[in-house]
């Protein structure tokens, strides 16, 4: 079951709740979600969630959980207990990580008697070259042999979907089926400034390859008008 009503997911990457409200307040009609980071978490706690419950939309808990199973089990207990529809882990913390996650997340979300979270490993960032890859992080191969390498294994150990670049959907969809759940950042409108993002696409051509949901930041909350950036990019898509 989808627990968001539309494909864009917004990345709340802001210090402040007034900041977020805001942001919310204006969006709602047209995110299917709203994420909450490192950034907006760090400053102001898991109040970010409940804050966020309160406005009755979906949430996106992107901590990237990496640490040995009984921790990260305990963090995704606990996320998922707040009530997020997406929580996530990072695939390079093994299988046996990605499972306890998933289980930990599924059975506390039971017990609390919230909707079970979509439980999601992280690839390779999209902030990432093929160079870097390589050379800085010393994985050898193609990005996307490890991508779809991951996805599979994230799938075996019972997680919903991944996050990976939508340069990888196609190959993340002929490994993993339809059903299976692709989150793409990195999508970047035609003519938008990438940042600091590398494996980039439009949002309307991510959504053709068979991307489940987008997440997009600085184009739409860095915008002169985020309404007007989010209404832009659900035409494109649409
Ligand atoms: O501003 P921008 O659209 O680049 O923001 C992308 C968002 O997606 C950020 O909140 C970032 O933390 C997140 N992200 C991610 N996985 C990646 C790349 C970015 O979750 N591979």
């Amino acid at each position: 079951m989808s627990l968001i009503k539309n494909p864009l997911i917004i990345a709340l990457d802001v210090d402040t709740v007034e900041e977020a409200v805001n942001l919310v307040d204006g969006l709602e009609p047209y995110a299917g979600a709203f994420k909450v980071g490192m950034q907006f978490y760090n400053s102001v706690g898991p109040e970010t969630i409940r804050i966020l419950k309160r406005k009755n939309v979906s949430v996106f808990v992107d901590l990237k959980l990496h640490d040995i199973p009984n921790t990260v089990a305990g963090a995704a207990r606990v996320i998922a207990r707040h009530g997020a529809s997406i929580l996530n882990v990072h695939a390079a913390g093994g299988s046996t990580m990605m499972r306890a996650a998933a289980e930990a997340a599924r059975d506390e979300a039971e017990r609390a008697g919230v909707d079970h979270p979509q439980v999601v490993a992280v690839t390779v960032l999209t902030s990432i070259d093929q160079r870097m890859f390589n050379d800085e992080i010393g994985i050898p191969g193609a990005i996307r042999e490890r991508v779809v390498s991951w996805a599979k294994m994230a799938k075996e150990a019972g997680l919903d979907g991944v996050v990976a670049s939508p340069r990888e959907i196609t190959a993340i969809r002929e490994a993993c089926g339809t059903d299976f759940v692709i989150i793409t950042p990195g999508v970047r409108p035609a003519g938008a400034v990438v940042n600091d993002q590398k494996r980039t696409m439009t949002p309307g051509d991510a959504v053709r390859l068979g991307a489940t949901y987008l997440v997009v930041g600085r184009p739409v909350i860095a915008a002169p008008d985020p309404v007007e950036a989010a209404k832009a990019i659900l035409r494109e898509i649409s």
